[in-house]
């Protein structure tokens, strides 16, 4: 576990968008940035919990953050970029991208593998991201110093029996990191990988159904990482797999 205080209001100033805010470890991250200081924009599925974020966001007095619904299953390319052209008119910079959301799908052997999931998957853990990505890139240069972080797994980086599609999602994941860090090396964009580890969630609750959740860390204790890979402490770190845990 990161052994990190951040400093308050460490993120006053910046805009940072979280995927998957309105639930599991998306959520808590979103709160923890706008009790730091940023402005968060709220990306998810499920508008509901969105607004849950929002309101939990605004009754703490902390910046007024934005919602953007959006199904990352079926968003196209023209998608992202209208959402890049919203970001860039109301906030003219990002300074933060979290990709958060993921789905897990179904745990089973190789052979059982659907390949109809395996694409859903593979659409919202991985060809979203890139699409999501490559959209903000300009609006994300514009921030003097900015942060892209993926989520990965255990999983995304040693394979483990019977997880399958999310398993081969997070090594894409992993790879997608990788790949721009590189590209981003030397530049004011810098790009790192978190692997949350075992965490009380939803997702958890349906990999381990059989699990103690009480026996696992909660979203807030993997806080530190997840506030160190957008505050400007982390200006240097680049290509790096971190461990929240
Ligand atoms: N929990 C763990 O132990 C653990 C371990 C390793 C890695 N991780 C990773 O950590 C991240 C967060 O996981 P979590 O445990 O917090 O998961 P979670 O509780 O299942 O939350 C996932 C979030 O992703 C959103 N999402 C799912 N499908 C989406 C879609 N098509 N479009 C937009 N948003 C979508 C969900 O929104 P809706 O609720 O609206 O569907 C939800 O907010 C994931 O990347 C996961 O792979 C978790």
């Amino acid at each position: 576990m990161l052994e990190f205080e951040a400093e308050k209001n460490c993120l006053a100033g910046k805009t940072i968008l979280v995927t998957g805010a309105g639930a599991g470890i998306g959520k808590v991250a979103a709160l923890k940035y706008a009790e730091y200081g940023a402005t968060v924009i709220l990306l998810g599925k499920t508008v509901k919990k969105l607004e849950a974020t929002y309101d939990a966001i605004e009754q703490a007095g902390y910046p007024k953050p934005a919602i953007i619904p959006l199904d990352m299953k079926g968003a196209t390319e023209q998608n992202y970029k209208d959402m890049a052209d919203t970001i860039e008119q109301q906030f003219s910079k990002l300074d933060g991208l979290l990709h958060n959301a993921s789905v897990l799908g179904v745990l089973g052997p190789f052979e059982h593998i659907d390949i109809d999931s395996l694409q859903d998957i593979m659409k919202v853990n991985v060809t979203s991201q890139v699409m999501m990505t490559k959209a903000l890139l300009p609006v994300i240069r514009k921030a003097e110093s900015a942060s892209i972080a993926f989520t990965s797994s255990g999983v995304g980086r040693t394979g483990r029996a019977y997880w399958g599609p999310y398993a081969i999602s997070k090594f894409a994941t992993e790879g997608m990191m990788e790949v721009l860090a590189d590209e981003c090396d030397g530049t004011q964009v810098r790009v790192n990988s978190i692997n949350p580890g075992a965490t009380r969630t939803e997702m958890r609750a349906k990999a381990y159904p059989g699990e103690d959740p009480l026996t696992l860390k909660t979203p807030e204790d993997l806080m530190p990482t997840y506030l160190y890979v957008m505050a400007d402490i982390s200006v240097n770190v680049n290509g790096q797999k971190l461990n929240a845990q």
